[in-house]
């Protein structure tokens, strides 16, 4: 069985006295357990910050998102290598905000991992389906194309990644997949990783959509779900403790 990762990630929530607060709760509150692995995601401006707040802690520090590009004339952008300066060891990628409200393409997002790849940095690669594309019956071959362009591109690294599956009509909607449902996908995606890598059975796969206190348990408890990736509940320390000691 994968160590859990449960990673939190704040999308756009934040400001230095607030991530103060909720970062020490947290460090506090993981002193002396170490049974899964713990991240939180933070908005770029504030890499700095909790980077020194999670100096030799359990907590892990990751990025919401990466460049595609390497370096140079994309103003707005944040590099993989930039993110390495502040010891980041994860970067979401591909997830549904990013495709939805950026644009962002299944190749864009594959370029994406591999430049976290490329600078030591674990992606986190989202898929998952919108409600109407669950309600056509294509839930799987949306899963299947999006993790099949990252595989794609990544052949030979594929199990230095982390997959994430958040059914976008769960996100923030306080609708969350059963865990029967969330199983059923991951079982396609552990299928399909495996049949490109050997390694698959280790890759670890998370699922995103309303996971809180309450559902934790039960989703984590299903034989492919290796972990959580936590929006509104990752803010509230309490809960947040409530899932990762769910994790254990
Ligand atoms: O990336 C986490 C996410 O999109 C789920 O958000 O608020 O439904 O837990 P939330």
């Amino acid at each position: 069985m994968n160590k859990k990762l449960i990673a939190g990630n704040w999308k756009m929530n934040g400001s230095l006295a607030a991530n103060d607060a909720l970062v020490r709760a947290l460090v506090a509150g993981l002193a002396g357990q170490g049974g899964c692995d713990v991240a939180v995601a933070v908005p770029a401006p504030y890499l700095a910050q909790v980077q020194s707040l999670v100096a030799g802690s359990a907590l892990a520090l990751a990025a919401q998102d990466v460049s595609a590009h390497e370096a140079g004339a994309y103003t707005g952008e944040v590099s993989a290598l930039m993110l390495r300066d502040f010891a980041v060891r994860y970067a979401l990628v591909g997830h549904s905000e990013r495709r939805q409200y950026h644009a962002e393409s299944d190749a864009c997002v594959a370029l994406k991992a591999q430049r976290a790849l490329a600078a030591g940095i674990t992606p986190i690669v989202c898929v998952g389906e919108t409600l109407a594309e669950r309600e056509a019956g294509e839930t799987e071959a949306v899963v299947r194309r999006q993790l099949a362009a990252v595989i794609h591109v990544n052949g030979h690294c594929i199990s230095e990644v982390v997959v994430a599956y958040e059914p976008v009509w769960a996100i923030g909607t306080g609708k969350t997949a059963t865990p029967e449902q969330a199983q059923q996908v991951h079982a396609v995606l552990r299928a399909q990783l495996a049949a490109a890598s050997d390694k698959a059975a280790r890759i670890r796969l998370l699922y995103g959509g309303s996971m809180n206190a309450g559902n934790a348990q039960q989703l984590l408890a299903q034989p492919d779900i290796d972990g959580g990736l936590v929006g509104g509940a990752s803010l509230k320390p309490a809960d947040f403790l409530q899932i990762i000691a769910a994790a254990q």
